[in-house]
């Protein structure tokens, strides 16, 4: 409850808390967030607290992940609401530092995962998963969890996160958690609130889309794929979208779908005026 809660705003009070909490043989899980909670973010929260005897809510918009030009000054933020939201599912801690708190000024380490972070959002947002991995470094080695819990909304960052995990031998379950749709289909994200109504009308397109193609994908077959994706293509710009990027890409290795591939990611983003937004479901290729 909000009287219990404790809220570190400082690197170290977050480590400290953490490596007593271990040393006590506690079990940590970690949910990493911007903030601006939404259901989305508190299913993260009921899955992490399912799974560990302490849970640590981040809520940090972290600047390195955000390109020039992008909405870091306007990323929505509100305290108040976050602080409620993680008391009500059951948060024992939430980190809120300020970027002072977790980046020296000449800070000059980065973390990169090379291969998955390439297509989709990475090309078009260069250094985003640059940013991500070293900021869930610098997370993973504060909060120090045992499990840490990602929804699989930002389905590429999930993928890139699990391989920068095994690669560099982070002794941590990531958890993936279900996308979480509003009633109308549009999938749940802080940035849905820079729409405008007719924008949002606009952009359900895209669960729509998906919806419908899903099926159509997994009948089709690689084959049939690409004239399923142009159609995907066509339908969200004749909704008033400006596409980005409708992909299929073998899950595994975020490349073309081979013979060899048996899940594929279907990947959408789109503007939606100056708004961009992704949504993505896994296609079971059909042999
Ligand atoms: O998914 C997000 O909100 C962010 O990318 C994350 C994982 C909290 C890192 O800043």
């Amino acid at each position: 409850d909000l009287v219990q809660m404790r809220i570190f705003r400082q690197a170290e009070e977050l480590q400290r808390f953490a490596l007593e909490t271990r040393r006590a043989g506690k079990r940590i899980a970690l949910v990493p967030t911007m903030g601006f909670l939404h259901a989305g973010h508190a299913s993260l929260i009921d899955i992490a607290r399912g799974r560990a005897d302490v849970v640590i809510v981040s809520i940090f918009v972290n600047p390195t992940q955000f390109g020039p030009g992008e909405d870091l000054d306007k990323y929505p933020r509100d305290f108040e609401h976050d602080r409620l939201v993680c008391a009500e599912h059951g948060a024992d801690v939430i980190f809120a530092p300020e970027p002072g708190a977790m980046y020296a000024p000449d800070a000059s380490t980065w973390v990169e995962e090379t291969m998955l972070s390439r297509p989709l959002c990475g090309a078009r947002r260069p250094g985003h998963f640059r940013g991500v991995t070293t900021v869930v470094t610098k997370l993973f080695h504060l909060a120090l969890p045992d499990v840490a819990v990602f929804g699989r909304k930002d389905a590429q960052q999930l993928l890139v996160i699990k391989r920068m995990v095994r690669d560099l031998n982070f002794p941590i379950e990531i958890v993936a958690a279900p996308l979480v749709r509003g009633a109308d289909g549009l999938a749940l994200s802080s940035r849905n609130r820079y729409l405008s109504d007719e924008e949002h009308q606009q952009a359900l397109v895209l669960s729509r889309a998906l919806r419908a193609a899903k099926p159509a994908l997994e009948e089709a077959g690689l084959e049939g794929a690409p004239a399923v994706v142009s159609a995907v293509r066509h339908e969200i710009e004749a909704a008033g979208g400006r596409v980005d990027y409708v992909e299929l890409l073998d899950v595994e290795t975020l490349e073309n779908p081979t013979a060899e591939t048996k899940e594929a990611l279907f990947a959408l983003a789109a503007y939606f005026g100056s708004t961009r937004l992704i949504d993505n479901e896994l296609i079971q290729v059909k042999k």
